[in-house]
C-alpha cells in the first residue's frame, strides 16, 4: 500500500471505530451473507487449541475476535488503527487478549504463532509481503485461515471501483484484492492450501428481495451455487493454508 493510502485507511478506520459503541451482531447480517463467515469460524474452531497462540491481522473493532477468544487460546489482535483496537479492548474483556498496533506489512518476526487469521483484511497490505510475513510468523505445521472477497467476478469488481470513485476505498486496496492468482502463489509457498468459494449471485439478492423473503432468497442463491463451479464468479472465499511441519 502506498504511504498515502495507508494513512487514508488508518484515518478511515480510526473514524469508523469512533462510532462503534457495542459488539457486532452477527445475527443482523443478511442470511445469504453469513455462510462464508460461519465457515471461517468453523475452520478456526476445528483447529485451535487452548494452548495455542493466535494472531489476528486487521482485527478492526473485533467483529471476528470473539470466536478466537472462545477457543481459550492466547490471542493477539492487531491492526494499523489504534482507535479500532481501543474499541476492541473495551468490547472484549479477556485476560487471553493482547492488542497490538501493527502494520501487517511490518509483522514482528520474533514471535511465532500456531494460527494466523484475517477477516476481510488481505487487500490492505502488499500481497507478497504479507504472505511472506505470515509464513515466517507461523510455527511449523501452523495454519493461516482467512475470509475475504474475491476479485474475479466483474460485477463485484465494478462495485468496488464505484466505492473507490466515491472515496470509500483507496486505490491500493483495489489493486490488492485477492484473486484466484493469489491462491496459486500461496499454493507454491505452503504445504497445503484449501479454498472454498461462496455466493455467485449475491449481487442479485436486492432484486430477489423485492419478491421473496430472506430465507427463500438465501436458499435460491445457495442452490444456484451448487449448480455451477462457483470458483471464478464467487463473492467470498475462505482459504486455509498449512505450513509444512
Ligand atoms: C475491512 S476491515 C476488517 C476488520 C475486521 N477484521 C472485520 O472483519 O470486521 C480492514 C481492517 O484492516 C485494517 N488495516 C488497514 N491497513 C492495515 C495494515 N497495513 N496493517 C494492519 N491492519 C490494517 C483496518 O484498520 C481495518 O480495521
Amino acid at each position: 500500500m502506498t504511504v498515502n493510502d495507508k494513512a487514508i485507511e488508518r484515518k478511515r478506520y480510526d473514524a469508523f471505530a469512533s462510532q462503534i459503541d457495542k459488539n457486532f451482531e452477527f445475527d443482523s447480517l443478511a442470511e445469504y451473507l453469513k455462510d462464508p463467515y460461519l465457515f471461517y469460524m468453523s475452520c478456526i474452531e476445528l483447529r485451535a487449541q487452548a494452548d495455542y497462540k493466535i494472531l489476528e491481522l486487521g482485527s478492526g473493532t473485533g467483529n471476528f475476535t470473539e470466536v478466537l477468544l472462545r477457543t481459550s487460546a492466547a490471542v493477539v489482535a492487531s491492526d494499523i488503527s489504534a482507535r479500532s483496537l481501543e474499541v476492541l479492548a473495551s468490547l472484549h474483556n479477556s485476560e487471553n487478549l493482547t492488542c497490538l498496533v501493527m502494520d501487517m506489512e511490518e509483522l514482528n518476526k520474533d514471535e511465532e504463532f500456531d494460527i494466523i487469521v484475517s477477516a476481510g483484511s488481505l487487500s490492505y497490505g502488499d500481497n507478497a509481503i504479507v504472505l511472506n510475513n505470515i509464513y515466517q510468523a507461523l510455527k511449523p505445521g501452523g495454519f493461516f485461515i482467512c475470509v475475504d472477497s474475491l476479485n474475479n467476478n466483474w460485477i463485484y469488481r465494478l462495485n468496488r471501483f464505484f466505492h473507490y470513485l466515491t472515496g470509500r476505498r483507496s486505490l491500493s486496496t483495489l489493486r490488492r484484492m485477492p484473486s484466484t492468482r493469489l491462491f496459486e502463489i500461496y499454493n507454491k509457498k505452503f504445504e497445503e492450501v484449501t479454498v472454498t468459494y461462496f455466493g455467485s449471485l449475491v449481487w442479485l439478492a436486492p432484486v430477489l428481495k423485492l419478491f421473496l423473503r430472506e430465507t427463500p432468497v438465501s436458499n435460491t442463491l445457495k442452490w444456484f451455487d451448487t449448480l455451477i463451479n462457483v470458483k471464478y464468479s464467487a463473492f467470498k472465499f475462505v482459504m486455509v493454508a498449512r505450513k509444512n511441519a
